[in-house]
């Protein structure tokens, strides 16, 4: 089964395309306009996405050696996300799926995560996930692959949008999750004492705002200089309390399994290595069970979408032709 994934949800314009469950082109485009604004502008990204689809098929299409008509079906991300530029990939796969006349399937984008978290692993339902990207910082339980119960999720910001803030107040460039674990090196974590919100225990939402109020206090009691000569120490302390906020949630999920501590963990803030680095230690000490995806799945891309979109492929969860995108869409209604 051959099956396209489209992702457009935000500022990245990407194609995927799977082979029977392996991963056979991931094309990324990732766009540069927003960078001078310091965040994603929406109305920028989905003009970018209508200049930059095409070409990112064309590409995927030629890395996987197929065409068009080899394509058992078209996947794309439906939500969440930004309207705008969903749409472009939504009206993109239904276009070529009418003219083909093949199926269409709308994926939610974090069971698009989800499944590119499994890529290279055995990891098999039961199992509790955390996600953790720009908009999203949520832990879910996985009694099967379709099915997801909240367990906690931010009661503010993401953990990435903790990053992306943390760095603009740094005065350093969007995205600011890479930003800052570049300019952390060498530094010292244990620096600064950032705060770890909302650590009581069984609590499994989180927070993020008070560490970034921490930061921009701290910020404010130095001078310019200092602030410049401590950075890689101000960026490691503030990593280091991103992470271990996840970590202690994590840790706190999987106290309550009764399958015995299975993990995984996807999104953009995944492919930080600090972050990995905790996740690995918390799962290793305890002899869980866990998966990390490779740092190419970890933030958007086509092949997650494809790779869930297959899942629903085989259960005939085809859309109809009327199909829209929806900005807010919380994957425990799936
Ligand atoms: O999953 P993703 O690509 O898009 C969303 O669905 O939001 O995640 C993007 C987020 C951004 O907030 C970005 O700063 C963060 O993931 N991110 C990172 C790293 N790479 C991306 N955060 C920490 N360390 C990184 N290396
Ligand atoms: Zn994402």
């Amino acid at each position: 089964m051959l099956i396209m994934g489209i992702e457009t949800s935000c500022d990245d314009s990407s194609v995927g395309i799977v082979s029977d469950g392996d991963v056979i082109a991931n094309i990324v485009f990732t766009q540069k306009v927003h960078a001078e604004w310091g965040g994603v502008i929406p109305e920028l990204a989905s003009r970018d996405h209508i200049r930059t689809i095409i070409p990112t098929i064309d590409q995927a299409i030629k890395l996987a050696g197929i065409t068009l008509k080899d394509l058992d079906s078209i996947a794309v991300c439906a939500g969440p996300g930004l309207l705008g530029s969903l749409l472009v990939g939504l009206c993109t796969g239904k276009a070529i799926a009418r003219a083909r006349n093949i199926p269409l399937v709308g994926v939610h984008h974090l069971e698009g995560h989800l499944f590119a978290g499994l890529t290279g692993s055995n990891i098999a339902p039961p199992f509790d996930a955390l996600i953790v990207s720009g908009g999203h910082s949520h832990i879910y339980r996985v009694p099967e692959f379709g099915k997801y119960e909240l367990l906690g999720k931010t009661r503010d910001d993401a953990a990435g949008e903790a990053f992306d803030k943390g760095a603009k107040a740094m005065g350093l460039p969007y995205p600011g999750g890479p930003s800052i674990e570049r300019t952390a090196k060498g530094g010292n974590p244990r620096a600064f004492n950032f705060p770890r919100a909302m650590q009581t225990a069984g609590e499994l939402d989180m927070s993020f705002s008070g560490l970034k109020t921490s930061l921009l206090n701290t910020l404010n009691a130095m001078t310019p200089a200092e602030v410049e000569s401590r950075l890689a120490d101000l960026c490691a302390s503030y990593q280091e309390a991103i992470a271990d906020a996840l970590v202690w949630k994590l840790a706190e999920a999987a106290k309550r399994d009764d399958f015995g501590g299975k993990i995984v963990a996807v999104g953009g803030v995944v492919s930080n290595s600090t972050v990995r680095e905790k996740i690995k230690n918390l799962c290793e000490t305890n002899g869980w069970q866990y998966s990390l995806p490779g740092r190419e799945y970890c933030t958007d891309n086509g092949a997650m979408i494809a790779l869930a979109g297959e899942f629903r492929h085989k259960k005939g969860d085809f859309a109809s032709w009327n199909i829209t995108a929806v900005s807010r869409w919380p994957l425990e209604t799936l």
